[in-house]
């Protein structure tokens, strides 16, 4: 039988054994000093100070001493593990703040950098301008008149005078639209906004104040002065006693209204089918006004020493195009008038080639600004 084991030691007990207390503690201490981050130090804690710890092991130890033994070893257990705690305690805050630190730097927002980075679009002057010329004709108790863009051959070109032989209903000028039978389609990308006179004058009845700015095609190569897609303003009115004096004053006030006060024009005589008498009506060039006609030491660029820039088309609606659309011309007279866009765009900011304006580069169409 084995004796009470009163008189044991537990300094016998190597796990208690002081120095033994006082290695673990060191390698402890070395590994908590060692932890660089919170996850070393979690390692370090755990290896340590966690349940399967040499000192937590140690601490186990006690409760297979003698009573009287229990004291002395658990003190020194207790210091061994305390001081490991407040190392790691220690430790830890310093790594917090060490991290905190860090996360304030890396994390940073920097609220002086410019967050409006997404570039914003630009509407395309083209756009722009249609609505200005929309606006200024308004203002005039005008109506903005709307047509498609794939018309009917009848009303591009048949109703406006020109028969099957004129010069523009060949291949030449013209997109035709395929049909998908045998029989022709009928339709065309219309070649100008004209066919909405048409399309106006068999709606309804006069009196019309009409305009309609928008997109015509034509088999043209895409150049500096061509583009196959352009874009036109269409002018009609159809009324009681108007005359040409009424069609200058109003291209007069048109003129005025893109290019700025004071622009003196002129009619001069031409020839379109749909209008009789017809004429161009041109710009006193505002860049030499005129002042480089014939005098070599000037020459202008602007107007090609001309003197004058050809704005565009109009005339007196010719009857044959009333009688087509149902207007009695007995009674009513009418004027009409088509401006190209793009040359009004180009006389107006000084654009040298067209292509500029139908490639898309937002750059271009941002320069104008962001006008409403
Ligand atoms: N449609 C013509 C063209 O495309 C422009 C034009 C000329 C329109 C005279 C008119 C006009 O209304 O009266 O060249």
């Amino acid at each position: 039988m084995s004796a009470p084991n009163s008189d044991f030691d537990p300094v016998r007990t190597s796990s208690l054994h002081p120095d033994e207390l006082a290695r673990m503690v060191r390698e402890a201490l070395a590994a908590i000093a060692a932890a660089t981050d919170l996850d070393e130090l979690k390692a370090a804690r755990l290896a340590h100070a966690g349940d399967r710890s040499p000192l937590a092991l140690a601490n186990r130890e006690i409760g297979a001493l003698p009573p009287q033994a229990r004291k002395d070893a658990g003190q020194r257990v207790g210091a061994a593990r305390r001081e490991v705690a407040e190392a790691i305690a220690k430790r830890q805050e310093a790594l917090e703040a060490e991290r905190d630190a860090r996360v304030l730097v890396e994390e940073a927002v920097d609220v002086t950098l410019p967050w409006d980075r997404a570039p914003v679009g630009a509407r395309h002057p083209l756009t722009t301008i249609q609505e200005r010329v929309g606006d200024v004709f308004v203002a005039m108790g005008w109506e903005v008149a709307e047509g498609p863009e794939a018309e009917a051959e009848w009303l591009n070109f048949d109703a406006l005078n020109i028969g099957p032989d004129h010069p523009a209903r060949t291949m030449q000028d013209t997109f035709f639209i395929d049909s998908d039978g045998p029989e022709p389609s009928g339709l065309v990308l219309r070649t100008h906004t004209s066919p909405v006179q048409a399309r106006t004058m068999l709606d309804r009845s006069p009196p019309i104040y009409i305009v309609c700015p928008g997109r015509t095609f034509r088999t043209d190569e895409l150049d500096a002065t061509h583009t196959p897609v352009f874009s036109q303003v269409e002018g009609l009115a159809v009324d009681e006693g108007l005359t040409m004096a009424h069609l200058k004053g109003t291209l007069d006030h048109f003129a005025e209204a893109m290019f700025g006060a004071g622009m003196t024009t002129r009619l001069r005589p031409s020839y379109f089918p749909f209008t009789e008498p017809s004429a161009e009506m041109d710009l006193l060039c505002f860049v030499c006004r005129g002042d480089s006609v014939g005098n070599p030491d000037r020459p202008c660029r602007t107007c090609s020493s001309e003197g004058w820039i050809e704005w565009g088309g109009c005339g007196m609606v010719n009857p044959r195009v009333l009688i087509a659309c149902g207007v009695d011309p007995q009674r009513y007279t009418g004027f009409a008038f088509g401006m190209g866009l793009e040359r009004t765009l180009m006389f107006r900011h000084g654009i040298e080639d067209m292509r500029d304006m139908v490639e898309g580069d937002v750059r271009f169409a941002a320069a104008f600004g962001m006008e409403i």
